[in-house]
């Protein structure tokens, strides 16, 4: 623990290091789950812990810490967590609630994301699973249980994958139909190529892309895993030269962020973001926006989501493109968590289901 605390730093995130240092030394199941709370507790509760202590102690102050607030998380104060939980800059660039904090203190739940009408049947063969809720939602289940999951059967029969809550309901929120032709322009590891594949009942195309090509190859291989196959894999850097001349259905821009609403399931994150990093991505998110939008068909749909919840990389990026576009028009969205309820963008809360910060917003091109 002490090792990856001591190297991690700006470009060596803390859950790379740790994910390596866990494949190195082949740790049993055990070990790595205790090795990975003392690291993210260490950066959950940095700012209480004494730093004249080595830190191996600070480590132990920081469980005692986790432990505490599990068991009595009124004995902390809202001043405390909202003074010391994050960095003092957020409070310029977002709303930081008591609710906020509150949940990024707390060890992230694990989602699994079962196949579509799959939820219940793989609850039952995990066991200490439960799903999130009804509709769709009773395919998005919660992890109680201290398996590895990727050693079980049905996650190799690619009955489920690991997905974070609100990372569905952006799929969700795609929507696209079985037969449609999406375009999934930052799809990295494609976490939502899956989901909208699924959604499509394998019907249609999906077209994947991403800047980088070892991104996409882990695509190739979840893809095969999951035996979703009406895809197509292309490199795009981002810029206005177009990786294909398709004209979509639906296009999903699920844009490189400062991560802000992962801050939960990502602690170290939260003391290397910078102010800077923010005005640098809201830049990228804009040309993304505006790159993208000539591919959509009259009447397709573009979504933009970060997993953030910035002015800058939010609202002030959809306003940008509203002002820029105003042959898009903006799109209520049905909320994913609350039956009836719509917005014209959407925030999910890390508090509301114990999932990541997220914004979605969906415009419509209607010339
Ligand atoms: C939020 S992640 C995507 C996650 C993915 N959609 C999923 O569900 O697993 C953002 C992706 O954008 C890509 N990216 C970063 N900068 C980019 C840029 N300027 N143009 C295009 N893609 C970019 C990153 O490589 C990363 O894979």
């Amino acid at each position: 623990m002490e090792s990856v605390i001591l190297k991690a730093g700006r470009d060596r995130p803390a859950d790379a290091l740790l994910r390596d240092q866990l494949r190195e030394r082949r740790m049993s199941r055990r070990d790595a789950r205790f090795v990975s709370a003392g690291v993210f507790a260490y950066y959950r509760w940095r700012e209480w812990l004494n730093k004249e202590v080595p830190a191996a102690k600070q480590i132990r102050q920081a469980l005692e810490l986790a432990e505490r607030y599990d068991r009595e998380p009124a004995q902390f104060s809202e001043e405390e967590l909202l003074s010391r939980s994050v960095p003092p800059w957020l409070a310029q660039e977002m709303e930081v609630t008591a609710g906020f904090v509150r949940a990024i203190q707390k060890p992230a739940v694990l989602w699994l994301r079962a196949r579509s009408g799959q939820g219940p049947k793989v609850a039952a063969a995990l066991g200490n699973t439960e799903p999130a809720g009804q509709g769709w939602l009773a395919d998005c289940l919660r992890y109680n249980g201290n398996q590895d999951l990727f050693c079980s059967p049905e996650f190799h029969q690619g009955q489920f994958e690991l997905q974070d809550i609100s990372s569905q309901a952006v799929g969700w929120v795609c929507s696209p139909g079985p037969g449609q032709t999406w375009w999934d322009a930052c799809a990295g590891e494609g976490g939502k190529t899956l989901h909208l594949s699924s959604l499509m009942k394998n019907q249609g195309t999906i077209w994947a892309s991403d800047r980088a090509e070892w991104r996409l190859k882990k695509l190739k291989r979840r893809a095969a895993r999951a035996g979703v196959f009406n895809y197509r894999m292309v490199s795009w850097d981002g810029g206005a030269k177009l990786p294909t001349k398709t004209r979509f259905d639906g296009v999903l821009v699920d844009a490189p962020c400062s991560g802000v609403g992962t801050w939960g399931r990502n602690p170290h994150s939260r003391w290397n973001i910078t102010p800077e990093d923010i005005a640098e991505m809201s830049q990228i998110q804009s040309n993304l926006l505006r790159h993208v939008a000539p591919a959509l068909k009259l009447e397709g749909r573009l979504v933009y989501a970060v997993c953030t919840l910035t002015q800058r990389e939010t609202d002030d990026v959809a306003d940008a493109f509203e002002r820029e576009y105003p042959d898009f028009l903006a799109c209520n969205i049905e909320h994913p968590y609350h039956r009836g309820v719509t917005a014209r963008r959407l925030r999910l809360q890390p508090e509301d289901k114990g999932g990541n910060g997220m914004f979605i917003a969906v415009w419509k091109r209607v010339t």
